[in-house]
């Protein structure tokens, strides 16, 4: 039996400092009127002490699991996609499973740029569709505020942080993903990229002083590609899933420029008015800046069940991305695929993975109980042993 996606559950989490664009004009040269007729960017959010890639992916994800009423350990699968995460080992999707406490669920990260939220659906949706899979949480949570040089106007007015979420489940009713397309195009990776801090160029002095680790990009290359194939993977996907530009309610492009989206839309034929737009208020949080518009078009009750809706992206690679997706009701019948139709070896499979990921999560939660309760007793013990004798002062000789 054909097995399809649902996206069940979704969230998002921005920071709360926000940065405008009048404030940039005191950081550098440049002006609120320039950004916004160039980007159609007001303002954009930053993160705030203790808050890291790590920390939003796992507000939005609580969030998306929330809406799923799913726990996070009847998650079978965790990608999270981004080009910022806390460390460069491990992957900052298993720091995210622990947090959730999904502990034993596997985990990694994605790295595809921006396009990185579009790549971690069509993957999620593989795994449903295989039958190895029926919940996958897919995160795009970035912190480029960190990665970008805050003296250099060309992009440091451009990018935001943030990170959206979504569960996708498997469904018997046809609907959710329809067609898809991935791309990319490796000759001009470095039209935008981070110079240094890889193995190409470990972290050195020159690195320190040259700020190279932080964005370089030729925004006019990116700018041509990034026009053209948003759209043309559009036009290309919702000609695979059989239906016209008219069949579609809402386009959720990748927020990186208002006049990249306005001419996409143009092109496409789309009225802005079926188009998503949040650039103003974000920036651009690069790949989860479709997540978080999706999260955003469902609150304001943008996108109904029924309804077919593209999302498309670009970014660093260069890479692209675009899906059709159905959206179908909410109620979800995943229940309905397991109790009746799966074969008896594999519902018993499932069953077990269930009890196992139980049974560790349980033994985490108290053996960091105990190591807890053991502290202070370590402590004194460790003290005990390292206790040096005091060395004898030597006798005090009375001056006659
Ligand atoms: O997620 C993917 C990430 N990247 C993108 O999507 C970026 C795609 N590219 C773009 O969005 C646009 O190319 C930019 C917004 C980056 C730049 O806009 P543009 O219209 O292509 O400007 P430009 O690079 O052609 O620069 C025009 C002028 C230059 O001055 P001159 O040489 O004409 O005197 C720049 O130095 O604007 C100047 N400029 C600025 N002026 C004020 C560049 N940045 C700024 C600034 N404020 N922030």
């Amino acid at each position: 039996m054909q097995r399809y996606s649902r996206i069940t559950g979704w969230g998002m989490y921005v920071p709360e400092r926000r940065l405008t664009n009048f404030d940039l004009e005191k950081m550098v040269d440049t002006s609120d009127k320039w950004i916004v007729e160039r980007t159609g960017i007001r303002e954009r959010r930053i993160i705030g002490p203790g808050e890291t890639t790590r920390t939003m992916a796992v507000a939005a994800s609580r969030r998306a699991l929330e809406v799923a009423g799913i726990e996070p350990i009847d998650l079978d699968l965790i990608i999270a996609a981004t080009s910022s995460p806390d460390h460069l080992l491990p992957t900052v999707a298993t720091q995210i499973q622990a947090d959730l406490g999904a502990v034993g669920v596997p985990a990694f990260a994605l790295v595809a740029g921006c396009t990185g939220f579009m790549y971690g659906l069509v993957v999620a949706h593989q795994f449903i569709a295989s039958g190895a899979y029926d919940r996958v949480l897919v995160i795009g949570a970035e912190t480029i505020s960190k990665a970008v040089n805050w003296e250099d106007r060309t992009t440091c007015v451009l990018f935001g942080d943030g990170a959206g979420a979504v569960v996708v489940e498997a469904s018997q009713t046809p609907g959710g993903l329809m067609s898809f397309e991935l791309g990319a195009d490796g000759r001009d990776w470095d039209a935008l990229m981070i110079p240094a801090g890889g193995v190409a160029h470990p972290p050195d002095m020159e690195m320190i002083e040259k700020k190279l680790y932080t964005i370089r990009m030729n925004g006019r290359a990116v700018f041509r590609f990034a026009t053209r194939v948003m759209t043309e993977a559009s036009r290309r996907v919702i000609t695979q899933a059989g239906l016209t530009p008219d069949d579609i309610a809402l386009l959720i492009p990748h927020q990186a420029n208002l006049r990249i989206i306005e001419y996409a839309a143009k092109k496409l034929g789309f009225p802005m008015d079926r188009v998503m737009v949040n650039i103003d208020r974000y920036g651009n949080t690069s790949t989860a800046s479709i997540p978080i518009a999706l999260v955003e078009a469902l609150e304001q009750g943008r996108i109904k069940p029924g309804d077919n809706v593209v999302m498309v992206g670009f970014g660093a690679g260069l890479t692209w991305g675009a899906v059709v997706w159905h959206w179908q009701p909410v109620e979800t019948d995943t229940a309905a695929i397991l109790v009746e139709d799966w074969p008896i070896p594999q519902r018993l499979q499932s069953s077990l993975r269930r009890v196992r990921t139980q049974a560790w999560n349980a033994r985490v939660a108290l053996s960091e109980k105990a190591t807890l309760a053991l502290i202070p007793l370590y402590t004194w013990t460790h003290r005990l042993k390292k206790k040096v004798p005091r060395p004898s002062l030597p006798p005090i000789v009375k001056k006659k």
